[in-house]
């Protein structure tokens, strides 16, 4: 990893607002550019030359991919984004599954998208949303979990990280419940997959969705990666061009996985991008990544602590990602982020995505977000530090 492979850095800025989207290096900008300049062309359709070529770097993303989470090319669907990948399992393995009577269970600490998908299909069919609570670290109870995951329970939702407090949840005992009683999991790896080393065949979850514009990819990029036989038995949640084989005025023959389950033209320059991301993330090497954020957001605890911040999530890095909230009494997590704007240090200030768990976590006018990445340094934690000195004496 070098910094002077993220030029938009240069400016100075000091970027803490990674949970919300990350940098792209110049690898991605050029695997992008590479893409528009030299095989522009669209998939899986034509015969031509540009369309072989197109079509052949569109499947080597999909098998790059794979190779990040340890997967197979044919379990690796390309999404927009997590949003769009966590409601493609709602619609089209929930809904024509869930009867009156069933429950998904989900937790307190979710971001809304891993929220409302379900709350949309059980209303839809009469099916009960149960939620985890979390302690006062926002980590979900494993006690909790284990009463509300009963044999009714279709399918388990549960974010690997909290967008909010950095909180890592004990995934792996969420994966033993949720089978045991014969439900299905879903792990929202939005904050997760970015920022530490996983393997699905290893953990044995189901569903895995994640962002590639938060892995340093594009934006509107995204992953959906399910076990084959579940891929194999959720209805394509888009239907249309490029997801069948054949069509018939009565019937349809629906195409090999993933394909029948990316409707319509693909963002192709994106996948062709997240690849190179995927490629850039594998030689720094996750183990890395994710030591190097342990390291900076230990630091920033620190700083939290020393200037009188409020400090929400897990105390223990080993529990918590490079992510650290906070607030000052008495002054708005948005007068914070403007202070540190003023400052050139950009953070998130608000809600983010997360009504339940800010009402839960008693921070109703929102907290002030500090996350990062495999570029910040600690140097930038010291700027950090003296930005927040002087804005805590305004208290
Ligand atoms: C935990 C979590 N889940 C889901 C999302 C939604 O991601 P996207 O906006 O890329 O769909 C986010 C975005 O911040 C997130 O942090």
């Amino acid at each position: 990893m070098r910094r002077e492979d993220f030029p938009i850095l240069d400016s100075g800025i000091i970027y803490f607002d990674n949970a919300a989207t990350t940098h792209k290096p110049l690898q991605v900008i050029e695997a992008v550019r590479e893409f528009y300049m030299r095989h522009n062309s669209n998939v899986h359709r034509g015969i031509h030359r540009l369309s072989r070529e197109a079509s052949e770097l569109y499947e080597e993303a999909h098998e790059v991919l794979a190779r990040f989470i340890n997967a197979r090319a044919c379990e690796v669907v390309f999404t927009h984004n997590t949003t769009d990948a966590i409601n493609m399992v709602a619609i089209g393995w929930a809904l024509p599954r869930l009867r009156p009577g069933d429950n998904v269970v989900t937790t307190v600490m979710e971001h809304h998208s891993n929220i409302l998908p379900w709350k949309f299909v059980c209303e839809l069919k009469g099916a009960e949303l149960r939620y985890v609570d979390v302690n006062e670290e926002g980590l979900p109870s494993p006690e909790q979990l284990e009463e509300l995951v009963d044999r009714n329970t279709k399918l388990v939702a549960v974010s690997g990280m909290s967008n909010v407090t950095g909180a890592i949840p004990e995934v792996r005992e969420f994966i033993k419940v949720a089978h045991d009683n014969g439900a299905v999991i879903l792990v929202d790896g939005a904050q997760m997959v970015p920022h530490m080393p996983v393997n699905v065949k290893e953990l044995d979850v189901d569903f895995l969705a994640f962002s590639g514009h938060k892995m340093l990819g594009p934006t509107g990029t995204g992953v959906l990666y399910g076990k084959e036989e579940l891929l194999e038995e959720m209805l394509p949640p888009k239907p249309g061009g490029g997801t069948i084989t054949d069509v018939t005025l009565e019937g349809v023959e629906w195409a090999p996985l993933p394909w029948r389950h990316e409707g319509g033209t693909p963002n192709i320059a994106g996948a062709v991008g997240l690849a190179e991301a995927a490629k850039y993330l594998m030689n720094v090497g996750m183990e890395r990544v994710r030591e190097h954020e342990k390291e900076l957001v230990a630091k920033a605890l620190k700083v939290l602590d020393e200037v009188g911040a409020i400090v929400y999530g897990p105390r223990d890095v080993d529990r918590r990602g490079g992510i650290a909230t906070f607030n000052f009494k008495g002054l708005e997590p948005h007068m914070v982020g403007a202070l540190l704007d003023a400052r050139k240090i950009a953070v998130r200030t608000g809600l983010h995505c997360a009504h339940p768990l800010h009402r839960r976590i008693k921070a109703r006018n929102g907290t002030v977000r500090a996350s990062f990445y495999l570029y910040n340094t600690l140097k930038e934690i010291e700027a950090f530090k003296e930005a927040l000195e002087e804005i805590s004496k305004l208290v």
